[in-house]
């Protein structure tokens, strides 16, 4: 990746001229099943101006309530787009056909308070990684389309379902009128994301990334690290969820409290609740012992994530280092 981006052959991407950005734009526009695509730096500011093109201020955004749009953009929604947010209670991430078509009310006045736009995350981060099966994320998708709703898809990480389902993510993703996908998470780059739709859609996605004040010059240097990682590692996604399983599973014979069924793609989620420990005594230990695990919106989960930089042998060593660390049963019983 380095030497790609080392190679990358670049222009002004603000004036549309850089030839990287653009191979970039199109060959992600192609995966994710729609017209085109714009390059952003994040995947924050992706899903910000997503928002922003399919309401007007005083409209209702409806999300599952711990989706990222919701607890971890600052009140992007209200604060770029004058969204109000409704929460909708999710299990595993997910929402049910019936509660998207409960939160959109018969109208009733001349101009209603309603819900302009439905956005989804698949996988589901603070769920831990969770997949939305087609059957239901199809359901969803039509109540809204049926509501009048314009629906959006944070699928930064995306191309890990799409893995998980042995499905082209065009067929997840092609069924929204926007779509997320960040590179600098399973897909190992240093940073950038990007956000798909129809042609006019992301015409008016480049006005907002003006206004947001991400466009950029020779970003060339970072779209190569987008190519190469579409060409080097998505298959290669499904090595880190053998390796999550695999640390889930060790973990669980070894007393680690960990709900196996939760494991679906490169997350694996670690309840403190039975062990007694605090989130930053857990913390504590694991860093001792040379294990880096990270807190998540629950106050007494913690979450592990295999990635690109993880091997079968540091996967090992966290199997080995865990348990006793965290004083879980079986180690103790050692
Ligand atoms: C589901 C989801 N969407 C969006 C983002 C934002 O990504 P970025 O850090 O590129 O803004 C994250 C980051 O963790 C995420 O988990």
């Amino acid at each position: 990746m380095r030497a790609a981006i080392a190679a990358a052959e670049v222009g002004d991407e603000q004036r549309r001229e850089d030839p990287t950005v653009t191979e970039l734009q199109r060959r992600v526009a192609e995966l994710l099943g729609q017209e085109e695509a714009v390059f952003l730096p994040t995947a924050t500011m992706a899903n910000q101006i997503a928002l922003k093109l399919h309401s007007r201020p005083g409209d209702v955004l409806l999300a599952e309530e711990t989706s990222h749009v919701v607890i971890y953009e600052y009140g992007g929604p209200a604060a770029h787009a004058g969204l109000m947010v409704q929460g909708l209670r999710g299990h595993a991430g997910r929402l049910t056909a019936e509660q998207v078509r409960a939160a959109v009310p018969a109208r009733t006045k001349t101009a209603d308070q309603a819900p302009a736009v439905l956005s989804l995350e698949d996988t589901h981060n603070s769920a831990g990684g969770r997949v939305w099966p087609l059957d239901e994320l199809e359901a969803v998708v039509d109540a809204a389309r049926d509501g009048g709703l314009r629906v959006h898809l944070d699928g930064a990480r995306l191309v890990n379902a799409a893995v998980a389902q042995s499905v082209a993510p065009a067929e997840i993703a092609g069924r929204f009128d926007t779509v997320t996908i960040c590179l600098s998470k399973g897909l190992g780059c240093p940073l950038g994301a990007l956000l798909a739709g129809s042609a006019p859609l992301i015409d008016r996605a480049w006005r907002e990334k003006h206004l947001f004040g991400g466009a950029m010059r020779q970003a060339g240097i970072v779209a190569a690290a987008g190519l190469y990682a579409l060409d080097h590692h998505v298959e290669r996604l499904a090595e880190d969820h053998a390796r999550a399983r695999r640390l889930a599973t060790a973990w669980h014979e070894e007393g680690v409290p960990v709900d196996l069924d939760q494991v679906e793609t490169n997350f694996v989620q670690v309840d403190l609740g039975p062990l007694g420990l605090t989130r930053d005594e857990a913390l504590a230990r694991l860093r001792d012992a040379g294990v880096g695990l990270s807190s998540t919106i629950h106050p007494t989960v913690l979450r592990a994530v295999t990635h690109l930089d993880l091997s079968d042998e540091d996967v090992e060593r966290a199997v080995e280092l865990v348990a006793p660390a965290l004083g879980c049963r079986s180690s103790v019983r050692a």
